[in-house]
């Protein structure tokens, strides 16, 4: 399928306002189809090298900009996103896989990190404390903190890009982007929006291609002052680790293993909506979607019923196809994974109530699935799963429940369904996770913190929080003022 605004579709790298060609190219599969939509040029070492470059010398102009001057041109790219989207996102849902109409919500999710950041950006205020001193004055600054090693992942090919590449740029930093390469194609498109809208040669960067061989350069660099990363656990571990020889700011944005819990006093009805919004949003391939449901023995029959009564009418098909509600699974071994759990929770005892196997469609499609009797003995009970695959855990009490919950290496996101106000605020306080949704399922917008504890990350990205990772902090003393009036 040809894509509406061709200018969008580039296959370059983008080094100081330049698209370069490389000896090497990689392959961009459709997830629907496993056909190649195109070859894209391969970045390594060198090219990375030289884009951290641009950016260096672009940082010395660009951070001496107006915070209103820089606002103006965020905002702008923004604009032209949302005047663009619907073929951006056709460009998405061709090489990442999710429903057009999930596609479209997600361009202007993407855009509105660069309003909100371009906003954001003017209030980067600093402070005056009392002096400590006679004759002396104390002001507290926020500068931007240089060259920013953004590395974003295929689920969220455009708003995770936003929501880091937003806040670095509206405060004055420059970035060396490398995108997933499942999906560098909407990274590329934003690149073109971005110059359009006026920002600088050398402000944003995109290499991807050769992943290990970026990122040894990004992170050898001392001119990289901080890496923003989504993706799993085990890679932000080995970065955090790779920081440290040049001490590098870091925000990481990792795995989770979302719990949901409905209790026997919750609306049955709203807990199954909400749970279709958190677990199949995406085909199941969101960091927050849910991974364990815990129900309550009264209301476990009621639930489960009504769930997978609910799943087994989402149409699986071309996301490209609007009555497409669940697309496919970015890739085999995706698709492999959700299987294995789903067998793997057969063979210790639990009951598929919809699904449970590869889709008729074949290729990379799973059929949306719902299994009762769900043990913590089982993989899915540990693992995350990032497929559509709600498994469902029975418990009888709040602190058993709790301990459940809670009994994981990381805490991303956590849901619950009740009516009953004082364990509303015992069950929120109790959770150990960044996020809560309290009697909803979908918790995310540009206006809050996003972020997890434990192992889930470091640091918060959107909301007032989130440019906060890009500026550091100077405290500035002025001292030995004269006070006694000119003769
Ligand atoms: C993610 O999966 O990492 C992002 C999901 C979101 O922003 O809602």
């Amino acid at each position: 399928m040809e894509i509406r605004s061709p200018e969008l579709k580039q296959s370059g790298l983008f080094i100081n306002g330049k698209w370069l060609e490389s000896e090497r190219q990689y392959r961009v599969l459709n997830p629907a189809s496993r056909q190649t939509i195109t070859f894209v040029h391969s970045a390594g070492f060198n090219q990375t090298v030289d884009a951290i470059e641009s950016a260096e010398i672009a940082f010395k102009t660009w951070k001496k900009h107006t915070a209103k001057e820089r606002a103006t041109i965020v905002q702008r790219w923004g604009e032209l996103m949302l005047t663009h989207k619907e073929a951006l996102a056709e460009l998405l849902t061709q090489e990442q896989g999710k429903p057009i109409a999930e596609a479209r919500i997600e361009v202007e999710y993407a855009a509105s990190f660069l309003e909100w950041f371009a906003e954001e950006a003017k209030r980067a205020y600093g402070d005056i404390i009392p002096s400590f001193k006679p004759n002396a004055r104390v002001m507290v600054t926020k500068e931007p903190i240089g060259v920013v090693g953004a590395i974003t992942p295929w689920n969220f090919p455009l708003a995770m890009i936003t929501r880091k590449a937003g806040p670095a740029i509206a405060a004055g930093c420059t970035v060396v982007l490398k995108p997933s390469e499942e999906t560098p194609l909407s990274a590329n498109a934003l690149a073109v929006l971005a110059e359009k809208a006026g920002i600088p040669a050398g402000v944003l960067n995109i290499v991807s291609g050769d992943a290990p061989e970026i990122g040894r350069a990004l992170m050898e660099s001392s001119s990289v002052r901080k890496i923003s990363f989504t993706g799993s656990t085990a890679v932000g571990k080995l970065l955090a680790r790779q920081a440290s020889n040049t001490l590098k700011k870091l925000s990481l944005e990792l795995g989770g293993n979302a719990p949901f819990i409905v209790f026997e006093d919750a609306d049955i009805d709203q807990a199954v909506k909400g749970a279709i919004n958190s677990k199949f949003r995406n085909t199941g391939q969101t960091c927050i979607s849910v991974n364990r449901f815990y129900i309550h023995d009264d209301v476990y029959q009621e639930f489960t019923q009504k769930l997978a009564q609910a799943v087994s009418q989402l149409n699986v098909g071309n996301g490209l196809d609007e009555s497409s509600k669940l697309g496919p699974l970015i890739n085999e071994q995706s698709l492999a994974k959700s299987h294995q759990h789903v067998t793997d929770a057969i063979s210790k005892g639990a009951t598929v109530l919809t699904g449970g196997k590869p889709h008729s469609l074949g290729l990379n499609f799973y059929e949306p699935t719902v299994l009762s009797d769900a043990t913590e003995s089982m993989l899915i009970a540990v693992e995350e799963t990032f497929g559509p695959v709600a498994a469902c855990f029975r418990f009888s009490n709040e602190e058993d429940v709790l301990i459940r919950a809670n009994d994981t290496n990381t805490g991303l996101a956590g849901y619950f369904y009740s009516r009953d106000y004082s364990r509303i605020w015992r069950v929120c306080e109790a959770l150990e996770v960044g996020m809560v949704g309290i009697n909803d399922g979908s918790i995310s917008t540009e206006s809050i913190p996003f972020g997890g504890v434990k192992e889930s990350g470091l640091g918060r990205e959107g909301s007032k929080y989130g440019i906060e990772d890009y500026l550091e902090i100077k405290y500035s003393l002025f001292g030995g003022l004269d006070y006694s009036p000119p003769l």
